[in-house]
């Protein structure tokens, strides 16, 4: 299934070959980073799940999602989908409690462009006919909860989730990108030193555990990452349905995106499935009034 947010930096498109990467035999599945975390509701659920994210207000929206969804959808029941709106919800309506919280989150979530959720970047962006319409908020958020249950929220730094996890536990690890600026989409900034911190902590702890890391391709990243079993530059093209940026209006109907990323792992990857994997090209042409 698809997560219940728009997230910008999320993994949607690639998801499916994240997933060729993952192995099958877990029994704690952990993200650390998990913003919509596209690859947990996109995969099958495992025994023991730990979604986490510094953004606080994300973190709550999920717990909301997952313990309160009848209580979220009341809430939400009869919004229209409306600039106004989008508006009132970012500048005047202010939050008395936890609900109240994740209700302005999903509101704004499902309606600015790109899912951008840091308030000086977050603009109207919602469309009928390639955004998910509000009367299937509902059925979107019941599904949601239910992949939630059971499955623990946090929301703190990376490195204390890291120093946690139980022994045999898998990691997907996508942090924002080393090189290209995206403070601009998150609440909390990171920055060189948390890049490096990530490396320290995952070279230190990594014999208990095992990672898939994402980062955007560069010399530094596989510098830093030269101690791990598997390094892989990955490619996967996808085409957008919609013209998502209303603000600025430059991306047409149908046009072709290429995603590229390294996967770094701290096991070996069999050699049959690397060499099938990189002479996969992904490419996928996707409706995102499922999005
Ligand atoms: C690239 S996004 C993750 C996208 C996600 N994999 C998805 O598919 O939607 C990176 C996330 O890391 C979070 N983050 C930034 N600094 C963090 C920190 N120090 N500890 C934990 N999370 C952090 C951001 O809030 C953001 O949601």
């Amino acid at each position: 299934m698809n997560s219940p947010f728009r997230y910008a930096g999320g993994k949607f498109y690639a998801r499916k070959l994240i997933m060729e990467h993952i192995p099958p035999n877990h029994l704690y599945y952990i993200e650390p980073f998990a913003g919509g975390a596209s690859i947990f509701f996109a995969k099958p659920k495992v025994e023991n799940n730990w979604l986490n994210d510094i953004d606080s207000d994300l973190a709550n929206c999920l717990i909301i999602i997952r313990d309160r969804p009848d209580e979220l959808i009341k809430g939400l029941s009869g919004e229209a989908a409306t600039k106004e709106r989008h508006g009132y919800y970012k500048n005047e309506f202010n939050p008395r409690n936890e609900l109240e919280k994740a209700i302005r989150w999903f509101y704004l979530n499902r309606t600015s462009y790109s899912g951008i959720m840091n308030m000086q970047n977050c603009y109207w962006g919602y469309g009928d006919k390639y955004s998910m319409r509000p009367e299937n908020w509902p059925r979107n958020i019941t599904q949601s909860s239910r992949k939630l249950q059971g499955v623990k929220i946090t929301s703190v730094d990376f490195e204390q989730v890291i120093r946690e996890v139980s022994d045999n536990s898998f990691l997907f690890i996508d942090p924002p990108y080393f090189n290209a600026d995206q403070d601009k989409f998150y609440t909390h900034a990171f920055n060189k030193e948390d890049h490096f911190r990530l490396c320290e902590v995952l070279r230190e702890d990594n014999s208990r555990f095992n990672f898939l890391l994402t980062y955007d391709d560069g010399p530094e990243i596989r510098e830093l990452y030269s101690w791990c079993k598997t390094i892989l530059a990955k490619e996967w093209n996808y085409t957008i349905n919609r013209t998502d940026d209303q603000k600025n209006g430059t991306k047409e109907k149908g046009t072709r995106y290429k995603g590229k990323e390294v996967f770094i792992m701290n096991y070996e990857c069999s050699k049959k499935n690397g060499v099938q994997l990189d002479l996969l090209d992904y490419a996928s042409t996707i409706d995102l009034k499922k999005v």
